[in-house]
């Protein structure tokens, strides 16, 4: 089959306004660039002649400004789902402009499939390289792009010469089938391989392809400073006492470490730590952390839906192919953050909280209950089923007027049933077999900032006598002081 080498602009002719679109990569990786930017133009253009345009914009998770950024400056989401970290985005969903919706990562493919989210009418999919037959080989990303190209009747794809053809290989797409004839996932281990190094599609669905030459839009991260080293450190020496006395066997059992600066950091800190033994890691993003351990025998392999690595890193890689094809593989996140395969493997799950309360709710997402930060990411999917599941966190914001640690959390993405392990750079709370009122006494003693810990003993022995003791009338005075004062330290009870 001969496709159409068209442009941008002349791609984004086939969006409608309505339509919903079902974009590749996750995070900035294997997201495509030419054609939302060009999308966007078109929407600004529409709008400039008093017309309509906004699209319904399913990604895998967050995108670059070339996608979240492009389109919220043009005015032209109509809602987006499953993940962001924008600040464009973020501020037209925070002014209630935007709608957004949060979602578990790993639910979002099947909700497409289940038609929650209604017709998807065009995939736009980044590749490194297709065939005549429509086996498309995807970049530094799966997402749920598997899914929107077997749903959507019209695919468009960026055909970017940034990404080697020999990164065939690396991909593993397998969908599971609808209930109720869905089968166990035949993943035993990390490294094993179950699907299609490509997503196979009809060729006369492909509308064009728009030849690019650009780099994924992956931030740098910032360096780990005392705080983070020390939130890493806590967190290896807890795991290797743990193996020391048997709760993780000798082998190990495979990580999974969340987004941003403060898991990259706490991933280094793991990889450097000589009492760990190597790991491998079945997890959602693989960031800069991970290629330098691997490169020094730390990790042994890394499964995960995206290799969101800094330009200088992901050329690393690329120039190493040989050695990096038998350690990685990338799956949809379908996969990638299947609860079944978390709980199966043992895993442990290393997350980052914005705050949690003193009975072990966890608030991944939002700030002081209002404002909406990044989504829940793949940190649910994750936190209930792993085998030790943590959070870490520094234990105060914004110079210390803001405490990670409240009486109750302003929004609650993980429950008291779903968190085992607490780390900040205080210490170490361990709630496993612990009621509520031990659970508040661990994290107040070991995890709290000293500026802090009065209040919050304050707080619990105000709520007397209970199994959860709160006091609901005053159970949100530290945000509330925040918003009057700006600094959480001048609460009273
Ligand atoms: N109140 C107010 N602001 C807070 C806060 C609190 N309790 N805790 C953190 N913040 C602010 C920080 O000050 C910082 O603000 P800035 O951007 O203005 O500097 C911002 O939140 C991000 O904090 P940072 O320390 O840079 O954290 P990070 O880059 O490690 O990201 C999360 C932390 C929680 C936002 C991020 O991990 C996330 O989005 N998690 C949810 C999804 C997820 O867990 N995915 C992984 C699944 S595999």
């Amino acid at each position: 089959m001969n496709y159409r080498i068209i442009s941008a602009e002349e791609a984004a002719q086939f969006v409608n306004n309505g339509d919903v679109v079902s974009f590749s990569g996750f995070t900035p990786a294997g997201t495509p660039k030419a054609i939302p930017v060009a999308i966007a133009n078109r929407a600004a253009a529409e709008h400039k002649a008093g017309r309509e345009f906004k699209i319904g914009v399913i990604t895998g998770a967050s995108t670059g400004p070339s996608v979240d950024g492009a389109l919220a400056k043009a005015n032209a989401i109509l809602w987006r789902t499953p993940y962001q970290s924008n600040p464009d985005l973020r501020a037209g969903m925070n002014n209630g402009e935007i709608p957004f919706i949060d979602q578990h990562l790993s639910h979002t493919p099947q909700f497409m499939k289940y038609g929650f989210l209604g017709k998807i009418n065009i995939a736009i999919v980044e590749a490194c390289d297709i065939s005549d037959n429509g086996e498309i080989i995807l970049t530094s990303a799966c997402g749920t792009i598997a899914t929107g190209c077997q749903l959507a009747d019209k695919i468009l794809i960026e055909l970017n010469k940034r990404h080697p053809k020999t990164l065939r290989g690396i991909h593993d797409i397998y969908i599971p089938e609808q209930p109720p004839y869905r089968r166990e996932i035949p993943i035993y281990t990390p490294s094993d391989k179950i699907g299609k190094e490509y997503i196979k599609v009809d060729p006369n669905k492909i509308l064009g392809i728009v030849e690019t030459d650009l780099s994924d839009e992956v931030k740098p991260f910032t360096a780990p400073d005392e705080t983070t080293q020390t939130i890493g450190n806590n967190v290896a020496e807890f795991l290797n006492n743990e193996l020391k006395i048997g709760r993780i066997p000798k082998e190990f059992l495979p990580i999974q470490s969340g987004v941003g600066n403060i898991a990259n950091a706490v991933l280094g800190a793991l990889g450097e730590n000589p009492d760990v033994p190597a790991f491998s890691m079945y997890t959602e993003v693989i960031q800069d952390a991970v290629i330098g351990l691997m490169k020094e025998g730390r990790i042994k392999f890394a499964s995960g839906c995206s290799l969101t690595v800094s330009p200088e890193c992901l050329s690393s890689v690329y120039d190493d192919m040989e050695f990096f094809h038998p350690r990685l593989a990338l799956r949809p996140q379908e996969i990638s953050n299947n609860p079944e395969i978390a709980r199966r493997l043992g895993i442990i799950a290393i997350n980052t909280a914005i705050e949690v309360d003193i009975f072990g709710h966890v608030n991944s997402t939002h700030i002081l209950g209002r404002k909406m930060m990044n989504g829940i990411g793949g940190s649910g999917d994750f936190t209930r089923n792993a085998y030790i599941t943590i959070y870490t966190c520094p234990s105060e914001a914004k110079g210390g007027k803001i405490s990670a640690i409240v009486p109750m959390c302003s929004h609650i993405d993980h429950t008291e049933h779903d968190s085992m392990i607490f780390v900040t750079e205080q210490g170490v709370a361990d709630l496993r077999g612990k009621d509520p009122k031990q659970r508040a006494i661990e994290i107040i003693e070991k995890c709290a900032h000293p500026d802090y810990k009065q209040l919050l003993w304050d707080y619990l022995k105000m709520g007397g006598k209970a199994h959860t003791p709160h006091t609901l009338a005053k159970a949100f005075n530290m945000h509330v002081e925040f918003e009057k004062s700006g600094d959480m330290r001048n609460t009273t009870f």
